[in-house]
């Protein structure tokens, strides 16, 4: 198969990059760095989670951050959603698009939303059923689907099963979450395989973190079977707090520097992305992950240098 002409990003910085981040970001500057990657040019954003803030304390201001953002009519904004408790302030904020998450690991499911796949999967349909009559999307996430903190090896036929199951709840497009950043191109390959012999291929998103520096080798490897949906962090940012170990998503400017090199479209600017990377970077007290940002601020950061 050959290369996508498009890709869509999904930028999950604010959601995955953020939850995992000890020091606290004030709500503001949450909503600030939100309103610049709105300017960037991206299609879909993760704004945050509607989940316990016991779970995840960083997030606690979900609310305040979703309501508190710029909102552009061509972006979508998303936010995790677990269960009803997490839908009913979907609803109250009006969010138009939300995504459940759930894993191919029984262990990882247990410590990440604290019941069992089967389980989980009630709470979806629930979440689903209530969610379809206000006109809301609900995208679906997998877990583990490369290896597990807990459990090791995952089984890709599990993942593609669990797949197919989450699209016939009625989940619009499922993101598969290589979550400790395990994965390496060939068993990329052979997962997105098998899965897209049970899903359409075009509803299928990959979410590699980035642990063992795998993640751009796993996504070129992806793009060739024809995935055109790639989730990724600005400035590298992330991780799950129940996935010890597991480092930041793949960076959005290193993927963006990988489709130009491509020519595949995304409508995103890299010179915009990398300023908001450093931004949020500086507020976490810390350098961007991002090595194209790196590069780009060191040559001329404001000039629109050609990629
Ligand atoms: P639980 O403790 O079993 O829930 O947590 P519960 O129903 O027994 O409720 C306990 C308390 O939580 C109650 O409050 C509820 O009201 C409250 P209390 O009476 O004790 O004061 N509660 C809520 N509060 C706000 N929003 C809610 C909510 N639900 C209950 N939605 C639960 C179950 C699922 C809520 C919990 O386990 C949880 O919040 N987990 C979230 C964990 C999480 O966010 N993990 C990171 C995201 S997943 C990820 O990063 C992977 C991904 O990036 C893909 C990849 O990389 O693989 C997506
Ligand atoms: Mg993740």
């Amino acid at each position: 198969m050959s290369l996508p002409s498009r890709v869509k990003i999904v930028e999950v910085g604010p959601r995955d990059g953020l939850q995992n981040e000890a020091l606290t970001i004030p709500t503001e500057q949450k909503i600030e760095f939100i309103d610049q990657l709105s300017n960037t040019g991206l299609s879909a954003i993760e704004v945050t989670s509607f989940v316990s803030p016991k779970w995840i304390p960083q997030l606690a201001d979900s609310i305040d951050v979703f309501n508190g953002i710029k909102k552009n009519p061509d972006i979508s904004y998303s936010t995790l959603v677990p269960n009803l408790t997490g839908l009913e302030r979907a609803i109250e904020v009006g969010a138009k698009e939300i995504a459940i998450f759930g894993a191919a690991s029984e262990t990882f499911s247990q410590k990440n939303i604290n019941c069992s796949i089967a389980e989980s999967f009630k709470r979806f349909e629930e979440v689903i059923t209530h969610a379809k009559p206000h006109g809301i999307k609900v995208r679906g996430y997998i877990s583990c689907v490369l290896g597990c903190p807990f459990e090791g090896e995952i089984a890709p036929e599990k993942v593609a099963s669990l797949a197919k199951d989450l699209i016939q709840l009625g989940c619009y497009e499922i993101s598969l979450g290589d979550t400790i950043g395990v994965g390496t191109p060939f068993k990329a390959k052979r997962l997105i395989e098998l899965t897209a012999k049970e899903v359409p291929i075009q509803q299928l998103a990959v979410h590699f973190h980035d642990t063992y520096g795998q993640a751009i080798a796993n996504i070129f490897a992806v793009l060739k079977q024809g995935i055109s949906i790639v989730d990724s962090s600005v400035a590298g940012l992330g991780g799950c707090p129940y996935a010890k170990g597991a480092t930041g998503n793949v960076a959005t400017e290193d993927v963006i520097y990988l489709l130009q090199g491509l020519n595949i479209e995304t409508g995103i600017d890299i010179v915009k992305l990398a300023q908001t990377g450093i931004f949020i970077s500086s507020l976490l007290n810390r350098n961007t992950q991002s090595k194209v940002a790196r590069a780009i601020a060191a040559k001329d950061f404001n000039s629109k240098q050609k990629l």
